[in-house]
């Protein structure tokens, strides 16, 4: 049995319970990217060391495409007539990306910040997935907010191939 997408799309009141799915997914989405924000702060301070400085300034850097994928969530939970959620429905996941026992171990935060950008990879592929015959207005920003994390996730796993040459990680 084919099925067509309605006119109204993802805004009908055929798709009302798969729109509540996805403001779901949006609502954790916008949580982990809040998260990041914090994660990557800390780590953008904490670390000691010659060799912490392109690590800090690149996680620096990445804090403001990190607050705009947030922003971009929430403007979406928004159009999809959710409610952006407080900070008290807030828990935080990144066990990772806590800071380091010896702030001169800059591969602690490689590591953590390659945990943290599959995790939104994984996510936001499932969101992708998901929004496939229901929502493509989602669905594309999702995409392209993908692209960044691939991104993100591509230049620290540089960054570990060359502690790891030198058998530091
Ligand atoms: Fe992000
Ligand atoms: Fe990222």
């Amino acid at each position: 049995m084919a099925t067509s997408t309605p006119r109204e799309g993802i805004l009908s009141d055929e798709l009302a319970s798969e729109r509540e799915q996805l403001v779901g997914l949006l609502k954790q989405a916008y949580f982990m990217e809040l998260e990041t924000v914090m994660s990557y702060v800390a780590n953008s301070v904490n670390p000691d060391g010659v060799r912490a400085q392109e690590v800090k300034e690149s996680l620096d850097e990445d804090i403001q495409e990190e607050l705009g994928h947030a922003q971009q969530f929430a403007a979406r939970i928004k159009e999809l007539y959710g409610v952006v959620p407080g900070s008290l429905e807030f828990t935080a996941e990144q066990t990772f990306l806590q800071p380091a026992e010896h702030q001169t171990d800059i591969v602690h935060v490689i590591k953590g910040v390659i945990a943290a950008e599959t995790g939104a990879i994984e996510h936001y592929n499932k969101m992708v997935e998901f929004c496939d015959d229901k929502d493509l207005v989602t669905q594309d920003m999702v995409i392209a907010i993908l692209r960044d994390e691939e991104g993100h996730r591509r230049l620290f796993e540089g960054y570990l191939r060359e502690y790891q040459a030198e058998g530091l990680a």
